[in-house]
Parts: structure tokens; sequence; C-alpha cells
């Protein structure tokens, strides 16, 4: 694997019309999403359900790689064969969920640091030989009174530069995912503020530890108001600010920005995208690596019921077809008839 794959790999993860799947929900978060279907987590209805999700009829055509969790990564078909081909048979790219979860900082209430350094290496080449090509690992930054500390956001940004120098050693492009969450009552420019704040101490850190910015991604949050604050902020405001703190922070010479959904609804998520790409051409790739934003209405077609597979493979094309369009800012409010 040389520098000039890697930097090849991270454009083949943002082309025109096509962004991420993030199927990577830890064994606590998939829990949350299935109680909303009333299903129970067991082995075997995560399994089925990424198989649902993996073996859409024609997901290629919008969507570039998916993110899979540590137990999803060792699954297969229930013909036998292994996701990981069933994607890359497809040209769909393998990724992988590194990080050991947002533990609390010690000493600095309400915040968190991501855990997960210790054996790496080893993990990295095992994910590597199991067919990986890329990885992700996120960082949480929660705003409130007199947080973030500069602490917090230093130790999150340091933790993922040397996830990210541990990834290209081992021949796999890192996502490097800072998540400005979006609780609490502040309004936009707060956000700006600290999301500048996280991405420049981030790239900063990426710099001291020599981590290739070509052969990288940053997934990350859209600066919105708090999703306490009492008026919401227009598409455009959104799409506008949001840019402009990239500007402000984010090197051109990192291929692509991946937006995260966070809590957004998934029209929100798609709309706010295209606003972005109707803007004109940016330094880096704006695309998408949703989780709740594609996954939602495939999860409420499914109901755990093998029956309904096919009105859950086709919500997921949909949302994939709707996100890539947005992700060349050529997505309209007409495509969501197409839906039924
Ligand atoms: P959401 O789009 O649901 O926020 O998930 C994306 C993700 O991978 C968070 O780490």
């Amino acid at each position: 694997m040389t520098k000039g794959d890697l930097a090849q790999t991270a454009l083949d993860l943002v082309p025109p019309g096509k962004g991420i799947l993030a199927a990577d929900e830890s064994l606590g978060t998939i829990q949350k999403r299935f109680d909303r279907i009333n299903v129970q987590s067991t082995e075997e209805a995560r399994r089925s359900y990424r198989e649902m999700l993996f073996t859409t009829p024609n997901l290629e055509k919008h969507i570039s790689g998916v993110i899979l969790f540590d137990e999803t990564i060792r699954h297969a078909t229930t013909e036998g064969t292994p996701f990981t081909k069933v994607l890359s048979q497809r040209g769909i790219l393998p990724g992988i969920k590194v990080d050991k979860g947002a533990k609390a900082l010690a000493g600095f209430p309400g915040e968190k640091i991501t855990e997960g350094l210790d054996g790496l290496r080893e993990r990295l080449t095992e994910y590597r030989e199991l067919g990986a090509r890329f990885a992700k690992w996120r960082a949480v930054i929660t705003i409130g009174e007199g947080i973030p500390t500069g602490t917090c956001i230093a130790a999150n940004a340091y933790a993922l530069a040397q996830y990210a120098a541990l990834c290209q050693e081992v021949g796999l492009v890192p996502i490097v995912e800072p998540e400005v969450l979006l609780n609490g009552d502040h309004d936009i420019s707060r956000c700006a503020e600290v999301s500048e704040r996280t991405w420049s101490s981030l790239f900063t850190a990426l710099h001291r530890h020599q981590v290739m910015l070509e052969g990288l991604l940053l997934k990350t949050n859209m600066v919105l108001p708090g999703k306490d604050y009492p008026t919401q902020a227009s598409v455009e405001e959104i799409a506008e600010v949001t840019v402009s703190s990239l500007r402000n922070t984010v090197p051109p010479s990192m291929p692509g920005v991946v937006f995260l959904s966070g809590g957004m609804s998934y029209l929100e998520a798609t709309e706010r995208l295209n606003a972005m790409n109707v803007m004109g051409d940016h330094p880096w790739q704006l695309s998408f690596s949703y989780g709740r934003a594609l996954q939602e209405t495939a999860l409420d077609a499914w109901q755990g019921d093998s029956a309904n597979v096919p009105s859950g493979q086709a919500a997921l094309y949909h949302r994939a077809k709707c996100n890539g369009a947005a992700r060349d800012g050529r997505y309209t409010k007409e495509m969501e008839a197409e839906a039924a």
C-alpha cells in the first residue's frame, strides 16, 4: 500500500453521486435503534438486518463505502458469503469502526474522551486482513456551560491523530470523526465557534503526527443551533455557516468532508447537504456518511420481519439515491414522491 493507494481510496469514497452508509452501530446503539421497532437485538436479528441493507439492489449506484462494526465484519449472508465480499464484489468499500467508545474524561465533568488506542495496531492489521479498506474513530464534543474545554478538544484531537497515523501505517484510510453534539440551547454561532476550535485543533494534531492529509477523510457535524434553541436556522444559513467554518479551518489537501446525521431528520440531512453543494465547488468534496438518516425509513419498513425485506431495501435505496443527488446539488423535493 503506497501513499498514492491511500489517496486513491480516499477519493474512491467521495465520488460524484455517492456517499457512505454508516452501519457500525455498537451493541448498545443498535439496541436503541431496534427498540424503536420493538425488535430484540439478538446476534441473528442484527445479522439479518444488515444482510438486508448490504444486499439492497443497486446500492452501489449511490453508496461508495459501508462502515461496519466488529461483529458485523465477521458476519456472512444466509448463504455464507462474508459481508465484506458481498460489498466489495459490488464495488462498495468495506470500512470498520475501531474506537472503543467515548468515556468520561477524568477531572472534566460532562466531557468525554474516546478510548481504543491500546493494541490498535494489531486490531487494524486484522481488520485489513478481513477486507477493510478504511476505518472510523469518533470523538464527542459537548457544548454547555463552560464546555468544551481546550483540554477535552486537544485530548480528543491527539487520540484521533494517533489513530489516523496507525491506520495509514497498515494501509487503511482513516476517517477522523469529531462530532460536536446537537444537544443544548446554544445558537448557531456558538456551534460555529466550537466546531472551528475542534477542527483547527484536529488538523494541528494530524500535522504533528505526520498524517498524510490526501489519504484521509473528515467526518463531522454540520454547524447548527442546539436542538433546544428556540428558533431553527434556515437551510441556506446552515449551509453557508457550515461551509464558512470548514473553509476557516480545514486544509484543501484533505479530499472530502462526509457529514454525520447526528439527530437531524432524514429530510433535513438531505436538504442541508444539497444546499451546500448548490453553493458551487468547494476545496473538498462535501458528501455524507449517514447512519440514522439513511437507515431510519428502512428500519421502520423492516420491522424485524423477513417478509418486509424488499420494502426495507426500497426505503434504503431511495434515501441513498436522494443523498447521492444532494451530494451533487441535484436533489429536488419531487424526488421524495418517487419513494412510493
Ligand atoms: P448518524 O448519521 O446516525 O449520526 O451516524 C453516523 C455515525 O457514524 C456516527 O458515528
